[in-house]
């Protein structure tokens, strides 16, 4: 997808804003706290409605209260479609509109897909499995219309037998949602397995690009033992989901494992090389969705130099460049890397104004 207008009213300290990207890279250059990641806040806003750090609607809302407003139009590549999203919210709850018409989160997230690579990222390789399987579910989300369908009729099943569970029930009531939750669990996670076996080679020769030679593995633990299907491991260990109040079976339990020559890789490898193994992932990600919807997200990458130096800084740059999909990357000054001459749209921000350097 691509971005042809963003618009911004009072969001955080960016007041107004009004740009026109390019359709491929978008370089935006700023001191600390100038901006930059507010920024990049509001185009993951355009495609999700909700923020990666984690803030609420109120907490976005800039100086001139009350409210704050996004908008952007956006053009399908393939079919020259255009569309326009905008959120807007006066004080109490955020309005969205696609096409000038009432709409949901679900409704922006289809119609813009957008990723991010930004410090808070790193918690995919530091951290418990779901931001892995988060990362993992993005992608199929995307490529896999039934992923969605199925994993509500998933959730509705888990939930109706982790009540059963704490409330006592018998082995007859609590067996009678076993079938409907092994039947989804098992395709969710063929659906899992085939969007990371689609995504593994660009991930391998990502990863030899950008840090070079090594072995790596990237499997699925499903969330119980392959050997056994779903429906009888649920029947084996009911009494011990009974004592423990929660089904510890299925793809809510699944594991995306990354190993770095045989070891865990976040305990393997330096920071620079978590931030290139994340951006390898991504965009092996990114590309297979463009690759099955003809639309490939945008992606944004926060603090582009930071933690790298310049030949990782040159591989990312080049990586990025060779992305069908349209990105935006932020940096404090043009130096290193970003020195040479880019085809690319370049921006100023500087306390929350921000210029495109063509004006
Ligand atoms: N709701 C708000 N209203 C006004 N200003 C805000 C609001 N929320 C955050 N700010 C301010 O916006 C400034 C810019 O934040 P931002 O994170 O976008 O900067 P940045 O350019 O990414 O900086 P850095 O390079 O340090 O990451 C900060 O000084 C912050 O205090
Ligand atoms: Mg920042």
């Amino acid at each position: 997808m691509r971005l042809l207008q963003l618009k911004a009213e009072n969001f955080r300290l960016i007041r107004t804003l009004s740009l026109h990207p390019h359709g491929r890279l978008n370089v935006i250059f700023g001191a600390n706290a100038a901006g930059k990641t507010s920024l990049l806040e509001i185009l993951y806003v355009l495609g999700r409605g909700r923020s990666f750090r984690g803030a609420s609607p109120q907490e976005w809302e800039g100086p001139d209260r009350p409210g704050w407003l996004v908008f952007g139009r956006v053009e399908h590549p393939l079919s020259a479609l255009r569309q326009s999203l905008g959120l807007r919210f006066a004080g109490e709850q955020t309005e969205i509109r696609v096409d000038g018409r009432a709409a949901t989160s679900l409704d922006l997230l289809r119609t813009l897909p957008v990723q991010i690579l930004e410090p808070g990222m790193h918690k995919m390789l530091q951290e418990g499995p779901v931001y892995r399987r988060s990362f993992l579910d993005w992608g199929v989300f995307h490529v896999e219309p039934q992923f969605l369908p199925l994993w509500r009729r998933y959730r509705r099943a888990l939930r109706q037998r982790n009540q059963l569970l704490r409330a006592g029930a018998d082995d007859r009531q609590i067996a009678a949602w076993e079938p409907e939750l092994a039947e989804a669990g098992e395709q969710l996670d063929a659906q899992r397995c085939a969007h990371l076996d689609a995504i593994r080679p660009a991930v391998l020769a990502g990863i030899e690009v950008l840090i070079g030679e090594g072995e790596w593995h990237f499997d699925l633990y499903p969330g119980w033992t392959r050997t056994m299907a779903l429906r009888e491991v649920l029947a084996r260990q009911r009494t011990a989901d009974r004592r423990l109040g929660s089904t510890q079976a299925g793809p809510h339990r699944a594991e995306l494992r990354i190993r770095a020559g045989g070891h865990r890789a976040k305990n393997r490898i330096s920071r620079g090389q978590q931030k290139m193994l994340i951006a390898a992932l991504l965009l092996a990600q990114c590309t297979e969705i463009g690759r099955r919807t003809g639309r490939h997200p945008v992606l944004l990458i926060d603090d582009f130099t930071a933690e790298l130096a310049e030949p990782y800084q040159a591989a990312l740059l080049a990586a990025i460049q060779a992305y069908p999909g349209q990105t935006f990357i932020t940096a404090f000054t043009r130096s290193g890397v970003l020195a040479r001459e880019l085809d690319a749209a370049v921006f100023h921000v500087e306390h929350g104004v921000v210029t495109s350097s063509a004006d």
